[in-house]
């Protein structure tokens, strides 16, 4: 017999099914005998009258929560039932998987453990319907983003994670052992999504794993993450960059408000806002400016750059005045830049950089990139770096290479905007810092 998926049961009224899921609550009544299945589209009460079938009332009777069931039964309408209207009577049953007791966390409890207690357990934690949703809402987001690619032109790549130099700055590098020797792990896909601009490409993506050694503590940061990354040629400026990912962003929230809007109402609290386009943008000295009038003082040691706090103020600042959750933060200084980013024509201590902050917080990155050898190696040079180790790398822009540009968005980041999260460890499916290698 197939299974019925509990989304599907109204199609089924009158007809004997078979449904399979976990044991979300059991009311073991003196008469009546009530069970709660869940699956991933939903749930269904299950009904047994004891004394229709005393052996089938003794296997209920010893059930224990979260246990996986496979039922079998008859669909029937039943108004007065608050889970859709409808009940299955039920006639056999088959235990799974008999759920030890007491469950080290009740996905179905009110309140929740610590986050970290949450990550022990995580594939209990994920049963609650809000986890189960975020990662629907994931799947419909991922899509929509291939889908704006491949419509304008992309095309999909997947580079290598295991290194022989540094994929960025040097800093945050994992290093590993690799046989006889050393190897590195990518910190993104940056060097190779540039070298398909020179592959002739002309518009790539990647979605794949990003490694960064931080060891910081913070609701934001992972040593491992998916990064979400695109590289475009024959761009004029950053600016080319900019409206398109705020246009890809904008179909993004378009097609997942049509897919989950409501769910993300039921089980978030959150009315998804179409973004308007083009999302504002405020240079680096505009935004120290909008800080400086708050009363905002950045640390000193990170001149030139803004931090978390002046992150979150200039968040609020563009939703009040201009109503948008967005805001691109452009022109930033060379020095908290990498060395691959152009610099201006006019002003070389500025490059055509952007980060993008959406509700105050840094999900992406961007600029056009310098494709001119000469200048490139130059820029290396300036920053400290030896062009032998990245050599490979800047052979990329001797034989003919586009201007070009790209982005790269923390996946977990953007889910954490979109649906409000305080911490990036509700976003992602395990997290990995510091001190969490497990499970
Ligand atoms: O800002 P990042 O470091 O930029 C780059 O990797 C450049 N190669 C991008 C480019 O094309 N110029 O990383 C990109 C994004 C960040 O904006 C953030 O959303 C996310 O990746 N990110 C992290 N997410 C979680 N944990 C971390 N430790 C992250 N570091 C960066
Ligand atoms: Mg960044």
């Amino acid at each position: 017999m197939e299974r019925t998926l509990i989304g599907n049961l109204r199609q089924a009224i009158g007809q004997k099914v078979k449904v399979q899921g976990f044991l979300h609550v059991l009311r073991d009544q003196k008469k009546m005998q009530f069970l709660v299945l869940r699956d991933t589209t939903g749930m269904v009460q299950v009904a047994h009258y004891r004394p229709a079938n005393e052996d089938l009332a003794n296997q209920i009777s010893a059930l224990t929560p979260e246990s996986a069931l496979t039922i079998f039964g008859t669909v029937v309408d039943n108004p007065i039932v608050k889970l859709g209207g409808l009940e299955i009577q039920l006639e056999s049953l088959l235990v799974n998987n008999l759920a030890e007791a007491p469950l080290p966390l009740d996905p179905t409890a009110e309140t929740l453990p610590s986050i970290d207690y949450r990550m022990d357990w995580r594939y209990l934690d994920l049963r609650r319907r809000q986890s189960l949703t975020l990662f629907q809402v994931e799947t419909a987001v991922e899509m929509a983003m291939r889908e704006y690619w491949v419509q304008n032109g992309f095309i999909e790549i997947q580079s290598p994670k295991i290194m022989g130099a540094p994929s960025e700055s040097g800093a945050e590098l994992f290093e590993i052992k690799y046989f006889e020797g050393k190897a590195y792990l990518a910190q993104s896909p940056q060097f190779y999504k540039q070298m398909a601009m020179a592959a002739g490409f002309d518009r790539v993506f990647e979605i794949g794993p990003v490694f960064r050694a931080d060891p910081s503590f913070t609701s934001r940061h992972m040593t491992e993450f998916t990064g979400i990354d695109m590289e475009m040629s024959w761009i004029d400026s950053h600016d080319d960059v900019m409206s398109f990912q705020e246009r890809w962003l904008q179909y993004i929230y378009k097609r997942v408000k049509e897919t989950h809007g409501e769910a993300i109402q039921e089980y978030f609290g959150v009315d998804l806002v179409v973004p308007e386009v083009p999302f504002p943008r405020l240079t680096m000295a505009e935004a120290y400016a909008i800080l400086k009038d708050q009363n905002y003082a950045l640390p000193p040691e990170k001149k030139g750059d803004i931090d978390p706090g002046g992150e979150r103020l200039l968040g609020q600042y563009v939703k009040e005045k201009y109503g948008n959750d967005f805001v691109f933060i452009i022109d930033w200084p060379i020095a908290v830049r990498p060395f691959y980013h152009m610099r201006h024509e006019d002003n070389p201590g500025l490059t055509k950089s952007f980060d993008l902050l959406g509700s105050g917080l840094e999900i992406t990155t961007g600029a056009q990139r310098e494709h001119r050898y000469d200048i490139l190696l130059r820029q290396a040079e300036e920053k400290g770096l030896h062009a032998e180790p990245i050599q490979d790398y800047l052979n990329f822009f001797r034989y003919g290479c586009p201007p070009h540009g790209g982005f790269g968005l923390g996946l977990a980041r953007l889910m954490m905007v979109m649906l409000n999260l305080p911490n990036i460890r509700e976003a992602v499916y395990l997290f990995r810092g510091p001190n969490r290698l497990t499970p």
